[in-house]
C-alpha cells in the first residue's frame, strides 16, 4: 500500500483514477471486504455469523461501537433508540406538502434533510453528546419516517410505533397496521426483514457512504449528510438495483423469454440488474444468504412456485454457466434475491430502496463517526484532469 500522502507531498503530482477503482479515500476500522474470496465482515466479525445469530440492532450497536454490547448494554441500546423513534408532530405536516404520488425516495431525502429543522439541539458536531443524540434519533426515527413515506404514497393514515415489538417489528407494524385491524408479526417473515436489515448496513466506502463521507467532510450537520446519502443510493447502479431487478422480471415476463433477454444482454442491450458488483468478483456473501432466507419466505407464504421466483432462478442458472458472465466474473449481488424476498413480504417495488437506505443508515453514522472523530480529518478535496477549452477571450453577444 503506497502512502499518497508522503508520495505526493509538496507537488503538483496527483493520481488519475476515474470512479475510484484503486483509490482509498480514507482509513476505517468499520467493515472489511476480500473481493477475491467473496468475504465481508463488520468490526471483524464475519457477516454470515452476524446473519445467523446477531439481530439488526446489536449489528447497529457493534458498528457504531466497535464492539458486540454486553447484556445490559444491549438492553440499554435498544431502549433508548425506542425511546427516540417518534417524530416531531410537526413532520407529518411537511409531509402533506409533498405530491400523494411521490417517489418514496424523494421524499425520504427532503425529510431526512428536514430533521437538521426539527432538532437544533443536535447539531453541533463539536460537541460528542450533540453528535450521539443526532446518531441515535437517526437509527430510531428513519423506519418510522420510510413507513411514513409508504403511507402517504398510498393514502394511508400514519401508524405511530409500539414500543412492545422489536425494531424491526415495529418497522412491519407501521408500514401495515391498519385501523381495523393490528399487524401480527410472523417471526419467520420478521427475521427475514431483520437479516435484509443486517445485511445492507455497512458495505465500506461504496458510492453513498463516500457521499455522507464527503459531505460530512465539510462540517455539515449529519441529517443534511445522511439525506445526501439517500440522494446517491437512489441511483440505479446502487441502491436502485433491487427495483431494477423487479422491474426486469416484469419485462422478461416469462421464463420462455430469458434465452433471448441474455442474449440481449450479451449483445450490451441490456444490463443484467442484480449481478456484478465493483469489488465481489467471487459470490458476493451477502447474496448467498439472501438466497437461504428467499426459500425460508417463500416456503413460509406457500410461494416456491411463484412464477417470478422460477423465472429468477432460470436467469442465475444462465449467467452462472454462460462464459460471458463466468469470464466477467459476474455473480448474483445481494440485491438479486432480496428484492424477492421484499415483494414476497408485501413491500412494495417502490419502497426497496428505501428499505435499503433504512439499513444502511447506521453504516452511513458509523462512517461519519469515525471520520469525525478522526483529528487528521481533512476536507474532501478531489482533483480532476482538465481537458477543456485553453485560456480565449470573451467575445460579446452580438459578435458570436
Ligand atoms: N450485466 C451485464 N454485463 C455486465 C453487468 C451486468 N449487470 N455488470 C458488468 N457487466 C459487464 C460490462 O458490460 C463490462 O463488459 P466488457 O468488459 O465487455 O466491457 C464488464 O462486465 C465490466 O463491467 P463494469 O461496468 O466495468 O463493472 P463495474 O465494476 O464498473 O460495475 C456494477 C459494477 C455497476 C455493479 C455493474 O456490475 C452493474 O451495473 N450491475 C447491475 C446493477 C446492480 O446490480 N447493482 C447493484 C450493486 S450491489 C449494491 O449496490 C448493493
Amino acid at each position: 500500500v503506497i502512502d499518497i500522502r508522503k508520495l505526493y507531498a509538496g507537488t503538483d503530482m496527483f493520481t488519475f483514477d476515474p470512479g475510484f477503482t484503486s483509490t482509498a479515500s480514507c482509513e476505517s476500522k468499520i467493515t472489511f471486504i476480500d473481493g477475491d474470496k467473496g468475504q465481508l465482515y463488520y468490526r471483524g466479525y464475519p457477516i454470515e455469523q452476524l446473519a445467523e445469530s446477531s439481530d439488526y440492532l446489536e449489528t447497529c450497536y457493534l458498528l457504531l461501537n466497535g464492539e458486540l454490547p454486553n447484556a445490559q448494554e444491549k438492553h440499554e441500546f435498544e431502549t433508548i433508540i425506542l425511546r427516540h423513534n417518534m417524530v416531531h408532530e410537526q413532520l407529518t405536516w411537511f409531509f402533506r406538502g409533498f405530491r400523494r404520488d411521490a417517489h418514496p425516495m424523494a421524499m425520504m431525502v427532503g425529510v431526512v434533510g428536514a430533521l437538521a429543522a426539527f432538532y437544533q439541539d443536535s447539531l453541533d458536531i463539536s460537541d460528542p453528546d450533540h453528535r450521539r443524540i443526532a446518531e441515535y434519533r437517526m437509527i430510531a426515527k428513519i423506519p418510522t419516517i420510510a413507513a411514513m413515506c409508504y403511507r402517504y404514497s398510498n393514502g394511508l393514515p400514519f401508524n405511530y410505533p409500539k414500543n412492545h415489538l422489536s425494531y424491526t417489528a415495529n418497522f412491519m407494524h407501521m408500514m401495515f397496521a391498519t385501523p381495523c385491524e393490528p399487524y401480527e408479526p410472523n417471526p419467520v417473515l420478521v427475521r427475514a426483514l431483520d437479516r435484509i436489515f443486517i445485511l445492507h448496513a455497512d458495505h465500506e466506502q461504496n458510492a453513498s457512504t463516500s457521499t455522507v463521507r464527503l459531505a460530512g467532510s465539510s462540517g455539515a450537520n449529519p441529517f443534511a449528510c445522511i439525506a445526501a446519502g439517500i440522494a446517491c443510493l437512489w441511483g440505479p447502479a446502487h441502491g436502485g438495483a433491487n427495483e431494477a431487478v423487479l422491474k426486469m422480471l416484469d419485462e422478461i415476463g416469462d421464463v420462455a423469454h430469458v434465452e433471448e433477454f441474455m442474449q440481449g444482454v450479451k449483445e450490451k442491450r441490456y444490463r443484467l440488474m442484480g449481478f456484478g458488483h465493483r469489488v465481489y468478483k467471487n459470490m458476493d456473501p451477502r447474496a448467498s444468504i439472501m438466497k437461504q432466507t428467499c426459500d425460508e419466505v417463500l416456503a413460509e407464504l406457500g410461494l416456491q412456485d411463484s412464477p417470478k421466483f422460477k423465472l429468477a432462478m432460470a436467469l442465475e442458472k444462465i449467467a452462472l454457466e454462460d462464459p460471458y458472465f463466468v469470464e466477467r466474473k459476474l455473480y448474483p449481488n445481494v440485491d438479486f434475491y432480496s428484492g424477492i424476498v421484499l415483494s414476497a413480504l408485501g413491500i412494495p417495488v417502490s419502497m426497496f430502496t428505501v428499505i435499503f437506505a433504512l439499513a444502511r443508515t447506521v453504516g452511513w453514522i458509523s462512517h461519519w463517526h469515525e471520520m469525525i472523530a478522526d483529528p487528521h480529518q481533512k476536507i474532501g478535496r478531489p482533483r480532476q484532469l482538465y481537458t477543456g477549452e485553453q485560456r480565449r477571450d470573451y467575445v460579446p453577444v452580438n459578435q458570436r
